[in-house]
């Protein structure tokens, strides 16, 4: 399911399948759309704490068909996100979120939602990390992500 979703979360980039432009959405309904499971559905509708950008952009209602779940899945998903990269390559999730606010403008939908965004992406580092950390993984975010 996390791998599934991984490789699919940011397909509603694909221009075309552009409908609202909030690519969470578009992926998520594109995806319903051809029959993949309602769980990857969700995972890629709510990847990265898309439903706080969601409310600025008032598509809250729209995502709100994709129903969110805080679990193991959705936190590895996020982090893997906010830990990669536009070009692959691994990031801690201050310089993906930096990165982020920078490629979006302080005007964007990204920025306008980050006050509430980011303590989400936090805390999803930060229990992953911790996960890892009880398999005797350690990971380069522990230290920030708290
Ligand atoms: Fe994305």
């Amino acid at each position: 399911m996390l791998v599934a979703a991984a490789w699919l979360h940011d397909i509603g980039y694909a221009p075309g399948l552009r409908d609202t432009g909030f690519h969470p959405l578009d992926g998520a309904r594109h995806l319903r759309g051809i029959g993949w499971p309602l769980a990857i559905c969700n995972l890629v509708a709510h990847h990265s704490g898309a439903r706080f950008v969601a409310r600025v952009l008032k598509l809250d209602r729209e995502l709100g068909a994709y129903p969110f779940s805080q679990d193991v899945v959705s936190d590895a998903l996020t982090v893997a996100d906010q830990t990669t990269g536009m070009h692959g390559e691994a990031m801690l999730p201050e310089e993906r979120i930096r990165d982020m606010l920078e490629r979006h403008g302080p005007d964007s939908a990204n920025a306008l939602a980050h006050p509430q965004r980011e303590p989400y992406l936090r805390a999803a580092a930060a229990r992953v990390a911790q996960r890892l950390h009880s398999i005797g993984v350690h990971t380069e975010f522990a230290a920030v992500a708290a």
